[in-house]
């Protein structure tokens, strides 16, 4: 099976990459590089001992992504390619909109042009906007507080209309919690650009001596610990969770819908904690007001995941930082290392 990645040098992408030509699969890489390396596809070509077609095109460009369709035979795309800065979202909402919407249009009309009918797209738990109790489900109200959320549910929304249309499309949303850590081998791992906005990769630059201490953002929510919950989930496990939807869903057509988390729910201060242990030193954090826009707990609830693609994720919180840790101090600057 030959699959189109999208986004494929990106940190989910490029993980991604990895374990479907480890488990065999063809692919085609097309990204734009905007928020990512060459590096990376280079360390998926090292880690993995395969070659592949890397495309250095935009999703907007749809000239040349059509090359993309005619030049190879594409049976299935994972589609990662798209803007995703919560605060940047709202600074620049038109940005996000057409990146993101536009891009997957043209992506969708062209993958009817050439009979490609099997998708999957990174959808997010920021979908479910701001829950009113946890585990969360997959029917679950949904909602959106900001542009870069938006353009999720919207996007969820068009597949959805475009699958009515086609009975013989499948369309496999993965709504993926708060993905961290890192490939094994240090040698792939997330390289966020200027000042982390996320924690875990502020708490590896602090790590790592870039950054002075955490800001701990609230430590009065109603949460065991007052700091709030998240549900981390490791890169790989999130990895593998679109191998098995690939598997249970190309060959059926419809809607199908995934949480993509643990289950589990770590505060921040157990995150600086587990990280704390992971690079041998006490990281230094001061508790700052409320970020915002911030929810107090958000953890998935992956029972259907588990029952009907039989994914679950088997990677920890210690592992998780190891991994992030391996990655962050042999790259402190990230792929410029
Ligand atoms: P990332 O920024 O590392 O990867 C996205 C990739 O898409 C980048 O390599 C970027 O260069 C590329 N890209 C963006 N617009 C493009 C375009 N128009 N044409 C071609 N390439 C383009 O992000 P990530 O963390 O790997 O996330 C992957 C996907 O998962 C995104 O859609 C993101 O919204 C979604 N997601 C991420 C998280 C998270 O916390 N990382 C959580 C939920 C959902
Ligand atoms: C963020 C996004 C969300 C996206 C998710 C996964 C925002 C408002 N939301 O959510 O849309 O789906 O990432 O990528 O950006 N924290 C600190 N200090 C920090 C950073 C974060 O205390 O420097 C806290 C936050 O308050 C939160 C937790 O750490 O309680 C996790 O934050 P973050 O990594 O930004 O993820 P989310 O808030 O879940």
């Amino acid at each position: 099976m030959n699959i189109l990645v999208t986004g494929g040098a990106g940190y989910i992408g490029s993980h991604t990459c990895v374990e479907l030509l480890n488990a065999g699969y063809d692919i085609v890489v097309v990204d734009n590089l905007d928020n990512s390396c060459i590096k990376a596809i280079d360390a998926v070509k090292r880690l993995t001992g395969k070659d592949f077609k890397f495309y250095e095109y935009d999703l907007l460009d749809r000239e040349n992504l059509e090359k993309v369709f005619a030049e190879n035979k594409i049976d299935a795309v994972i589609h990662f390619a798209g803007l995703k800065a919560v605060g940047e979202s709202t600074q620049i909402p038109l940005r996000y909109y057409h990146n993101n919407i536009t891009g997957t249009l043209i992506l969708m009309d062209l993958m009817e042009k050439y009979d490609v009918n099997n998708i999957v797209f990174s959808s997010s738990a920021t979908v479910y906007g701001m829950p009113k109790t946890v585990p969360i489900t997959e029917d679950f109200p949904l909602s959106t507080t900001n542009p870069y959320g938006s353009t999720k549910l919207m996007i969820e929304q068009i597949m959805t209309d475009a699958q009515k249309a086609n009975s013989k499309l499948s369309v496999t949303l993965l709504r993926y919690f708060n993905p961290i850590g890192a490939h094994k081998s240090g040698e792939l791992g997330e390289d966020p650009k200027g000042i982390p906005n996320n924690l875990l990769p502020y708490v590896a630059q602090v790590a790592v001596g870039k950054l002075e201490k955490v800001h701990v953002f609230g430590n009065d929510y109603p949460t065991p610990d007052g700091t709030g919950v998240r549900d981390y989930i490791h890169v790989v496990d999130l990895a593998l969770g679109h191998l098995k939807a690939i598997e249970h869903c190309s060959d059926k057509s419809g809607v199908h819908i995934y949480n993509l988390g643990t289950g589990n729910g770590y505060s921040v201060l157990q995150i600086i904690d587990a990280f704390s242990k992971a690079c041998g030193k006490e990281l230094p954090y001061q508790i700052d007001p409320r970020r915002p826009g911030d929810i107090a707990e958000c953890y998935a609830d992956a029972t259907k995941a588990k029952n009907e693609l039989g994914w679950v994720a088997e990677r920890g919180i210690a592992e998780m930082c190891e991994d992030s840790w391996r990655w962050q101090s042999t790259h402190p600057n990230g792929f410029e290392d």
